[in-house]
């Protein structure tokens, strides 16, 4: 689905979130503490603008994983455009078997990519495995909202306005359907902190962020 998305994902994404989607990333930045040899992991990388934020903003060298080479090769066109190839490297990688050996990263990030992991424990389980002793996880995920107006709201946009033109854009008949599906069977707040504390972190916290509509989870090893 993602690969044939791809081409349209970023303008799409800027789009349907009205640039909101840059504001969750800051914020998700705001929360880690980076070293100036910390080496990161942004899994689920999709067109990689985590990881090119990263790297650009705080000079580290960042891997970015996902399993779309759709998503990636766009990815690779932005890594080239904004010549940071030195610090960027985009690979093919599953976040329930990554390819890399254990505590490989001090820093693991994943933004809006949990909630498509097949198996969400043991993509977790690998997330944990790959990280350092006292390594940082970050997650930002959609959510629902808690207050009733904007509840009601966001699901008429979320469920009717956006798979409207989400498909007109993209051409997609499902993509843009399985967003508002997969936000709603995802187990958000403390029921992913409990996936969390499973998987073995620790310090766990969570925070939403524009009424709740995604939040941000942090965590470390
Ligand atoms: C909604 S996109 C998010 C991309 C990017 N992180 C962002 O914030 O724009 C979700 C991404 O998760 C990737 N993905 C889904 N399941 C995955 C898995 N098991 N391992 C790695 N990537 C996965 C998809 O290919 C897609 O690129």
């Amino acid at each position: 689905m993602f690969n044939d998305i791809s081409g349209k994902y970023d303008f799409l994404n800027h789009l349907l979130s009205f640039g909101i989607d840059k504001i969750w990333r800051n914020k998700l930045l705001g929360s880690i503490t980076f070293a100036s040899d910390s080496k990161v992991l942004d899994m689920a990388t999709g067109t990689a603008d985590v990881a090119l934020q990263i790297a650009k903003e705080k000079g580290v060298e960042v891997t970015g994983a996902d399993i779309s080479d759709g998503m990636l090769d766009v990815g690779r066109v932005k890594v080239k455009t904004k010549k940071l190839e030195d610090l960027v490297q985009l690979v093919n990688g599953d976040a329930e078997n990554i390819p890399y050996e254990k505590e490989t990263f001090d820093i693991a990030t994943v933004a809006f990519g949990v909630r498509n992991f097949q198996d969400l424990p043991q993509g977790l389980i690998e997330l944990h495995r790959v990280l350092k002793a006292d390594g940082q996880l970050r997650v930002l995920e959609f959510s629902k909202p808690k207050s009733s107006f904007v509840f009601w709201f966001f699901g008429l946009y979320f469920n009717r306005i956006l798979p409207f033109v989400g498909k007109l854009v993209s051409k997609n008949n499902t993509a843009y359907r399985y967003l508002p599906v997969s936000v709603n069977a995802f187990p958000e707040g403390q029921d992913f902190c409990d996936y969390l504390r499973n998987a073995g972190f620790t310090e766990i916290s969570f925070k939403p962020l524009t009424f709740g509509i995604s939040t941000l989870y942090i965590c470390k090893k």
